[in-house]
């Protein structure tokens, strides 16, 4: 594992109690807002029977599939977040980080959509990217949720880079996190790089809101790859 992964996955670690009672208790207002129903409704609109939740945090997501009657299994490599699922739901869940999930992909089997949101943080992502083909049935679709590259790069240079999300709307209750910043450009391109062509892009927005919350990738396995 590379080491900035190894800094990304020690915050979560670091902040599982304080991002549990965030997402449960509502306070994260962007999700509130839009970016919740929205990464829903761009997993439900596949009508998928399995979907995989990569990077699921404490669940919240496989647990609003499963009341869909989907089947769900949530990955994510932080022991707290994953205990806390297993807490709330009998689920399908697993420790596991994106470096190792190649390892564990002969059991899971395949998945018609697989959802990533807001949990592709790293620079370094072309190797999990390549081994999603192996989870995803020919016909699936792959959904990345993130924030949006041209809001969410306030006064930085329009580049990709290292960022540090300091959660300060939460005043000390978390510590800080590093996270890689994508241009639009950067993020087609390493989708493309790994052979996966982007046939959707949603920004979703509220009505009063005069910009998208986040943004939306629907991708599928480019033919003939
Ligand atoms: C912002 S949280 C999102 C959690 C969840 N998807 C949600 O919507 O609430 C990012 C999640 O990605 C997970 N994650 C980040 N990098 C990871 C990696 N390399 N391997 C496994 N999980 C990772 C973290 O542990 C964390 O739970």
């Amino acid at each position: 594992m590379e080491q900035a992964e190894r800094e990304i996955l020690d915050s979560w670690d670091a902040n599982s109690a304080a991002w549990v009672r965030a997402v449960r208790q509502g306070r994260i207002e962007s999700r509130r807002l839009a970016t919740d129903e929205a990464i829903v409704a761009a997993v439900t609109a596949h009508r998928p029977s399995r979907v995989l939740d990569l990077g699921c945090g404490e669940g919240w997501l496989c647990r609003t599939l499963a009341r869909s009657g989907i089947d769900c299994v949530g990955i994510d490599a932080s022991v707290p977040l994953i205990a806390a699922a297993r807490q709330s739901d009998a689920g399908n869940y697993h420790v596991c980080p994106y470096s190792e999930i190649a390892q564990l992909s002969a059991r899971l089997g395949r998945f018609e959509v697989i959802s990533c949101n807001f949990s592709l943080l790293a620079k370094e992502l072309s190797p999990l990217l390549d081994s999603l083909h192996e989870l995803l049935e020919s016909t699936g679709t792959l959904i990345v949720q993130t924030v949006h590259p041209w809001t969410s790069c306030s006064d930085s240079a329009y580049e990709d880079h290292w960022r540090s999300e300091t959660f300060a709307a939460f005043d000390g209750e978390f510590s800080a996190m590093p996270w890689y910043f994508r241009t639009m450009e950067s993020w087609l391109r390493i989708l493309d790089d790994s052979a996966w062509s982007v046939v959707r892009l949603t920004e979703p927005r509220p009505a009063q809101s005069p910009r998208p919350l986040s943004m939306i990738l629907e991708a599928v396995a480019r033919a003939g790859r």
